[in-house]
């Protein structure tokens, strides 16, 4: 080895050395598709819009499919989320498409919060990312990846300017993911009429702060047509269930009595324009924006939330093991002073109760004592009356013998007297006849 080789270089010097055969390494973008197409492709469309306002029909377009959808009623009490995934193939190519339908959306008299449960989506499918990030064993190769990576946001053709529902739920949503706003239902809207649209819909939106994703022009084979199409946001979508024959050829259309509005047809409307751009230019980048923007995003607030900070209070970079062993340190004296405050607590009640206890006790003895003095003192009175009770039963008694002796003597006298004087007494003897 030659000297130069075994010399250390500054950070960042870098040395282009060239080799002086085939080693194989240009194969390495070969097997990242081989490895990425064996895998297959996640791709998730949300879409916005009020009842009704085409988005079922749209997706049968841009997928060439007709997905299972059922019209949604205008009486729902609140905005609600319904998800469908397919699995669509194309060439070698598998794609989990999800396709999630705003139900319900501005159908409410109160809509201030209409986008409150669409964030809270977008929310839970970021939490469950994360949470297969944090696993001890993750497995992400394998993990249906369900964030969403494009909102197309649907607006009425109304001619007129942005809806307050719209621009207050599109400016809630550019936080969250990439948001492409349409023009939906474009044929009931005049060509001039629309371009004044067009031309309000975007001052209203950089008036009012509203991120919208914009194609990438840092790319350089597709950055010259994301500049030209990043121009002609919002697209005006025309969308259609029905096919009808033109030059000898089965397509997509609105058949009016006035004439055709073709689907595909660059001069109808926009639809082209959409599918070039999200589907075939822009996927990957749609992918990667919602990975490395949007979800770093709510991970970085979710750590944040959680206790982990980027640096130390010195501003030291923070090494995340030795940050979790200091948190689970805090915890667990956290936890120890919790557990003594409870146990002196649970002692103090104890003592609380205990004195509680003997006060009752002492109360009792009182009361005890109490009604023992004064059972003693209805016995003694009771006694006191029994005694005296007796005494004038004694003395009725003497009385009475006394009486019955007198009257005893007073009839024995009385019977003396009789024999010995009067004879015509009756009871003096008896009488001759
Ligand atoms: P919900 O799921 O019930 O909220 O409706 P949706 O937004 O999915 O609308 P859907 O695709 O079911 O279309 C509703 C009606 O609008 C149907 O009668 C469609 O034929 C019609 N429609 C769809 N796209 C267009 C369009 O571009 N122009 C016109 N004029 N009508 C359209
Ligand atoms: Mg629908």
């Amino acid at each position: 080895m030659s000297t130069e080789h075994q010399r250390i270089l500054p950070d960042g010097e870098r040395r282009s050395l060239p080799l002086n055969g085939h080693v194989g390494f240009d194969s390495l973008p070969d097997q990242l598709v081989n490895k990425a197409v064996s895998k297959g492709f996640d791709f998730n469309i949300l879409c916005v819009g009020e009842t009704g306002i085409g988005k079922s029909t749209l997706m049968d377009c841009l997928f060439q499919k007709s997905f299972d959808d059922k019209p949604t009623t205008h009486k729902l009490p609140n905005v609600s989320l319904n998800s469908s995934t397919y699995t669509l193939k194309e060439g070698t190519v598998t794609l989990r498409l999800t396709l999630i339908d705003s139900m319900g959306f501005g159908d409410q008299i109160g809509r201030a919060d209409s986008h409150a449960p669409i964030v809270d989506y977008i929310d839970e499918q970021f939490e469950k990312y994360l949470q297969e990030e944090l696993k001890i064993q993750r497995d992400l190769y394998s993990f249906h990846d369900t964030r969403v990576h494009l909102c197309l946001y649907f607006l009425p053709p109304t001619g007129h300017s942005l809806k307050s529902i719209d621009l207050a739920c599109m400016k809630e949503l550019m936080q969250k993911v990439n948001v492409v706003p349409i023009i939906a239902k474009s044929d009931t809207i005049g060509k001039a009429d629309l371009t004044k649209f067009k031309n309000r819909i975007m001052e209203e939106v950089l008036e009012n702060g509203v991120d919208i994703y914009s194609f990438p022009t840092d790319d350089q084979p597709v950055a010259e047509l994301n500049a030209k199409m990043n121009k002609l946001v919002p697209f005006a979508v025309v969308g259609s269930r029905e096919s009808v024959e033109v030059n000898k050829k089965m397509v997509r259309a609105r058949c009016y009595p006035w004439g055709t509005v073709e689907v595909e047809n660059e001069g109808h409307c926009d639809f082209v324009k959409l599918r070039e751009m999200v589907l075939r230019e822009n996927m990957e980048d749609l992918r990667e924006k919602t990975h490395s923007a949007h979800y770093e995003r709510y991970r970085r607030a979710k750590l944040a939330e959680m206790g982990f900070a980027q640096r130390d209070e010195t501003d030291q970079p923070v090494r995340l093991s030795e940050l979790i062993e200091k948190r689970r340190h805090q915890h667990l004296q956290q936890m120890q002073a919790r557990e003594d405050e409870m146990r002196q607590m649970f002692v103090n009640k104890v003592k609380d109760k205990e004195a509680e206890l003997k006060q009752s006790e002492q109360d009792l003895h009182v009361k005890f004592e109490n009604l023992k003095r004064t059972h003693a003192e209805e016995k003694r009175k009771l006694e006191d009356r029994r005694r005296i009770l007796e005494e004038e039963m004694n003395k009725f008694n003497k009385h009475k013998a006394e009486t019955q002796a007198a009257q005893a003597q007073a009839a024995r006298d009385m019977a003396q007297g009789n024999s010995v004087g009067s004879p015509g007494s009756p009871k003096s003897g008896k009488r001759k006849k």
